[in-house]
């Protein structure tokens, strides 16, 4: 068995952490921190958790956390500087916020800002089983991915083998996203009335996932690549669906096939084989942490059309850090990840 702390449990990364740990087999002790919060009960705001998790939020303090893995599942603050402490306590850490995704120091300070530790970002591993499995295994301290990029670098990575025949520069990726990717805190922008009956681009030129996508694919890829993203947000509660188009030449083989067989090992990915077009469903994936990817071929246009869709809250960020403890820890990597979708 091993005790977690989660930093941020008041937030919705922290609550969707909170409800798949009490359901995991081998985790014991479940520490949920919030300063806000500190002394009230986890279900009196997270109420889908009373009488299953009856605990009170505790308050942040790094130096008496007692515990094998630590989750932080909020923003850059100061409890980064303390990261280097706690791995030197034998505590293994899981971030789930941007720092240090990328990496390569100047990016990633051109991006996020805030702290600089070399040694810390050499040390970091990318959490995307799907790539990094062999790395994340013996890791100490594993950054989780960004909610688009999982959806659209698990979308992508399978299409390595035809590089050549692929236009790595013009690669154009439009997501639809639901509200809670934003997080908890209100805002004017994501408030009821500005978003109900409409959709929403935003960062139109520049989203700080964009360049995590070109880093992490760049990397796999072994070539410098260009994406063109375009994230709306739209009126749904949590879900991404992103649709990317990759122009190229004629491929032969049958795309969808050789997804399939990419990906046949991975609990987590799901490919999609229609007879006609291969077109994945929200609902399918929402509250689970699989990503359905459904890939087609236009030869008309010389462009390979993907859709993939991941719960942003789960594939997306709390079941995929659920996914590289296992992975950390030694358990069966689905542990606790049992989560199926409804229908309709
Ligand atoms: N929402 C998503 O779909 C998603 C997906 C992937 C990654 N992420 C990233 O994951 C992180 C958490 O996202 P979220 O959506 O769960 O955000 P959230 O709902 O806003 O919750 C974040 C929580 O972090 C705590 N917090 C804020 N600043 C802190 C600090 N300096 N030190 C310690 N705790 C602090 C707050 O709790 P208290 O004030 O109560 O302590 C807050 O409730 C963010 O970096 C986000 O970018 C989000």
């Amino acid at each position: 068995m091993a005790d977690t702390t989660i930093v941020g449990a008041s937030g919705y990364l922290g609550g969707e952490l909170l409800r798949i740990l009490v359901n995991h087999p081998r985790i014991g002790r479940i520490i949920p921190i919030s300063r806000r919060y500190a002394g009230k009960p986890v279900s009196s705001l997270h109420r889908n958790l009373y009488k299953i998790f009856d605990k009170n939020f505790e308050d942040l303090n790094l130096e008496k956390i007692d515990s094998d893995v630590i989750f932080f599942a909020a923003p850059l603050g100061d409890w980064f500087k303390s990261i280097s402490k706690l791995l030197e306590r034998g505590i293994k850490v899981i971030t789930l916020g941007g720092k240090f995704r990328i990496q390569d120091a100047e990016l990633d300070r051109e991006v996020y800002g805030g702290y600089e530790n070399e040694e810390l970002l050499k040390e970091r591993v990318y959490g995307l089983p799907e790539l990094y499995r062999d790395e994340i295994r013996t890791s100490r301290f594993v950054t989780n991915p960004g909610c688009y990029p999982v959806s659209v670098i698990l979308a992508i990575f399978p299409l390595i083998k035809f590089k050549d025949k692929l236009d790595l520069k013009r690669i154009v990726v439009n997501s639809i996203s639901g509200t809670s990717g934003a997080g908890a805190s209100p805002s004017e922008f994501l408030h009821h009335p500005e978003t109900c009956d409409t959709v929403k681009p935003y960062n139109i030129t520049f989203h700080r996932h964009m360049p995590e996508m070109e880093f992490i694919l760049g990397e796999k890829f072994r070539t410098e690549l260009t994406v063109s993203f375009i994230p709306s947000v739209v009126n749904m509660s949590r879900g991404i669906m992103s649709y990317i188009t990759i122009f190229a030449k004629e491929i032969e083989i049958d795309l969808s096939k050789h997804f399939n067989n990419f990906y046949k090992k991975e609990p987590f990915v799901r490919v999609l084989r229609e007879e006609k077009e291969n077109i994945p469903t929200l609902g399918s994936v929402i509250g689970t942490n699989f990503c359905d990817i459904g890939i087609n071929y236009d030869t008309k246009a010389g462009r390979i059309l993907i859709l993939s869709a991941v719960d942003n809250l789960i594939k997306g960020g709390s079941g995929q850090a659920v996914q590289n403890m296992n992975l950390m820890l030694g358990f069966d990597e689905k542990s606790g990840l049992g989560l199926v979708g409804g229908h309709p």
